[in-house]
């Protein structure tokens, strides 16, 4: 699978990567099917998982995903704290401390909750070293003028945005500017939450001529071929879902052409 270097920070991910928002929010009785899914996603290259106190049971439930599988040291934890408190938000850190041996690799300001406030305590815990690098998050697009306020401080080295062929606003001062100042780039929402996958083509030719199996990987290809992109993290409950979206991460990407030939796929939809 491809690597890409986030930019100024000193950090190389392979492409593909692994969301958990409701898929790993499982009961304790269901563990297994988020260790199979960490399992076979690693087994096939994929080294940066993304999770969030908002997620319910997600984050414990990774935690333990990544020790079975014996992953946690080579992984990219990415994690997020999502509140407007100071307090509580060091209580989310601590629990992440435990759910990941201690460190988090990639700690994220959720929808860029109190990000004001929370930059200074957080910027002490890199110092400490439990903390790799810092992020901040928006899923909605009417919020990216906020988001570039954030980039322009020089106090984040990566964001997580949504950038898929319906919502690619990103396409414009946003990844222009993470370009720019070497800021790293993890495209949330590839599938826009699964609603993508079901409007794909009907002509079977399409992905022929994309050069993909299947339009999942089509859609994967379409953000991972726009290069100010370093990982995208689609999130599953399926194995076979898991190693498949893994093996979008390897070139040949997409030109203008293909890439428009997916809109225009998506917009027919
Ligand atoms: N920071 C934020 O505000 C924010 C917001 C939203 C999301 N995120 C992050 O981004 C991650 C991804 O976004 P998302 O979870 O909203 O949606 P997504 O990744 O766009 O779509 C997930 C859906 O796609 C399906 N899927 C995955 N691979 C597939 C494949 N190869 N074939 C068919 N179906 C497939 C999954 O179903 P199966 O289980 O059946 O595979 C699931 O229902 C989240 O998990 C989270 O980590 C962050």
């Amino acid at each position: 699978m491809e690597l890409r270097r986030f930019g100024r920070a000193d950090l190389e991910v392979p492409v593909i990567g692994l969301g958990t928002w409701t898929v790993f929010d499982v009961a304790p009785s269901d563990e297994a099917g988020p260790g199979a899914v960490v399992e076979g996603a690693f087994g096939d290259g994929v080294r940066l998982v993304d999770s969030s106190p908002m997620y319910g049971r997600a984050e414990a439930v990774l935690g333990r995903a990544l020790s079975g599988a014996g992953v946690r040291a080579t992984a990219t934890v990415a994690t997020k704290i999502w509140t407007p408190s100071i307090v509580e938000g060091r209580q989310q850190f601590d629990s992440q401390l435990g759910f990941f041996g201690g460190r988090v690799d990639i700690e994220q300001i959720h929808n860029l909750v109190a990000w004001r406030e929370h930059l200074g305590w957080l910027e002490d815990e890199v110092k400490q070293g439990r903390i790799g690098l810092l992020g901040a998050t928006h899923w909605n697009e009417s919020r990216f003028g906020e988001l570039i306020e954030v980039m322009e401080t020089g106090h984040v080295d990566c964001i997580q945005i949504p950038y898929n062929p319906l919502e690619h606003k990103a396409d414009g001062e946003v990844l222009s500017l993470a370009e720019e100042r070497g800021i790293g780039v993890i495209a949330m929402r590839p599938f826009a939450e699964g609603g993508l996958l079901a409007h794909g083509p009907s002509d079977p030719r399409v992905l022929t001529e994309l050069g993909v199996e299947t339009w999942a990987q089509a859609l994967l290809k379409w953000t991972l071929s726009d290069r100010r992109v370093h990982v995208a993290i689609p999130a599953t409950s399926s194995v076979e879902h898991a190693r498949s979206n893994a093996a979008a991460g390897d070139p040949p990407w997409f030109d203008d052409e293909q890439r428009t030939l997916v809109e225009r796929v998506v917009a027919r939809g």
